[in-house]
C-alpha cells in the first residue's frame, strides 16, 4: 500500500506547474460551481461546453465537447478527460467521479473521488489516496490539439 501511495504521488506531482500568484478567474459557470463547493477551478479544463447540476442530489455532469487530453509538466504525464465527466458533489467532496484518468507506468488510473480541505486536495484512485496542495490547481488547463475558439 505504501509503495502504491508513492506511485500515485509520482503521477500527480507534476501538477505543480502553476504559480500561486496568478490565480485565474473561473472561465465558465461550471468552474464557479466548483469553487462554491470548496474546489479549485483547475480540476476542470477550460473547454466546458455545458453542464447539468442537480442541487438536491449533488449529481453533476460536465460536457467538454470532446474528449480532452492534457499533458502535465514538467514530467509530461498524460491525463485524459472523457467528453462527459460526471459525479456527485457536496461541500468539500466529489464522489462517484467518472471520466478523469491519468496515464503512468503503462497504465491508466481512474480518479474516482476528490475531497478538499481548503488548502489540500485528496485524490482517490480506488482505495488509494494522495494529497496535494490546492494551489497547484488554481488555473484551468487548456485541452491540447484543439483551437480555443469558444
Ligand atoms: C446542456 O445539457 C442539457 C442536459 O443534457 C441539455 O438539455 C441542453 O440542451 C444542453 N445545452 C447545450 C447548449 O448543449
Ligand atoms: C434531483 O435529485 C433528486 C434527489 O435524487 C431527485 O428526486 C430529482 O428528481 C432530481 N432532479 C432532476 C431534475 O433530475
Amino acid at each position: 500500500m505504501t509503495k502504491l501511495f508513492f506511485l500515485i504521488s509520482l503521477i500527480l506531482l507534476p501538477t505543480t506547474f502553476t504559480s500561486q500568484s496568478e490565480k485565474q478567474k473561473p472561465p465558465t459557470a461550471a468552474h464557479t460551481e466548483l469553487t462554491n463547493y470548496g474546489f479549485p477551478i483547475g480540476l476542470l479544463p477550460s473547454s466546458v461546453k455545458n453542464y447539468t447540476f442537480n442541487q438536491t442530489s449533488g449529481e453533476f455532469s460536465v460536457d467538454l465537447g470532446s474528449a480532452c487530453k492534457i499533458t502535465l509538466p514538467p514530467d509530461n504525464y498524460l491525463a485524459t478527460y472523457s467528453k462527459r465527466v460526471s459525479g456527485k458533489i457536496v461541500e468539500g467532496r466529489i464522489a462517484e467521479l467518472d471520466g478523469i484518468r491519468v496515464r503512468a507506468f503503462f497504465k491508466w488510473w481512474s480518479i474516482t473521488g476528490i475531497s478538499s480541505s481548503g488548502d489540500n486536495l485528496v485524490f482517490e484512485v480506488g482505495m488509494i489516496t494522495a494529497k496535494y496542495p490546492s494551489k497547484n490547481f488554481d488555473e484551468s488547463p487548456q485541452c491540447e490539439g484543439k483551437h480555443s475558439s469558444s
